[in-house]
């Protein structure tokens, strides 16, 4: 059985996603926040899952908040940390502490769009299509190795909100199969590149 530790910021759709998939020899041995209001600690509790939460604010420097939230971790033994919309920018000895087992979400079709409100920049770059990109975690932001990607249209009509509905349902198709298939030891990182032992892993097409 290998622990997965899953910390969130907000709603937690894609950690309820994960939850719900109940992965084969995968125990969610936690969910937590940097946010004590995130809703998805309360949808966690409510299943018997351990929770918990530590605000970044009442810290002095990034740094001591992510040894703080390490400590958290750490006491649940992870073979996998998984970031699930957890919106802090981590510093370079959390990523080492967890490389090659710490994965993120992040809502682009990586290199384009790092950072924050993708789904407008696509849609002012006149992009036809967006997306979703699962990573391991390396100390550039955005960057590393990529797991899994999914794509969707982007319509005339769109809003950046239609566009964030539509990857999100690509997110919670992708996220788990992503976990799953670390948890089965499917995933081998080679270089920037993951290659998965599973030969049905593609990337996700257009939806009709
Ligand atoms: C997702 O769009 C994810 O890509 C981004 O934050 C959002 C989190 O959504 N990093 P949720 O909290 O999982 O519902």
């Amino acid at each position: 059985m290998k622990n997965v530790v899953i910390l969130i910021s907000g709603c937690g759709s894609n950690m309820q996603a994960i939850v719900n998939a109940q992965i084969p020899n995968a125990r969610i041995a936690a969910v937590l926040s940097n946010s004590e209001t995130a809703a998805g600690l309360v949808w966690a509790a409510e299943r018997g899952i351990a929770t918990d939460s530590l605000s970044h604010k009442s810290f002095e420097s990034r740094l001591a908040f992510d040894q703080a939230m390490m400590a958290k971790i750490d006491a649940y033994q992870p073979d996998l940390v998984v970031l699930a919309g957890f919106m802090r920018i981590l510093s370079p000895e959390f990523c080492a502490h967890y490389e090659g087992r710490l994965m993120n979400i992040h809502p682009s079709i990586l290199p384009a769009f790092t950072g924050l409100h993708t789904h407008q920049r696509a849609l002012d770059a006149g992009c036809r299509v967006a997306g979703c990109t699962i990573h391991f975690v390396t100390a550039e932001l955005d960057c590393g190795p990529i797991i899994a990607q999914g794509v969707v249209p982007i319509l005339d009509s769109d809003t950046a909100d239609d566009i964030a509905a539509r990857v999100l349902t690509v997110e919670h198709q992708l996220f788990p199969k992503a976990v799953s298939d670390f948890v089965a030891g499917r995933l081998n990182i080679q270089g920037n590149r993951v290659l998965n032992t599973d030969t049905q892993a593609q990337p996700s097409a257009l939806p009709a």
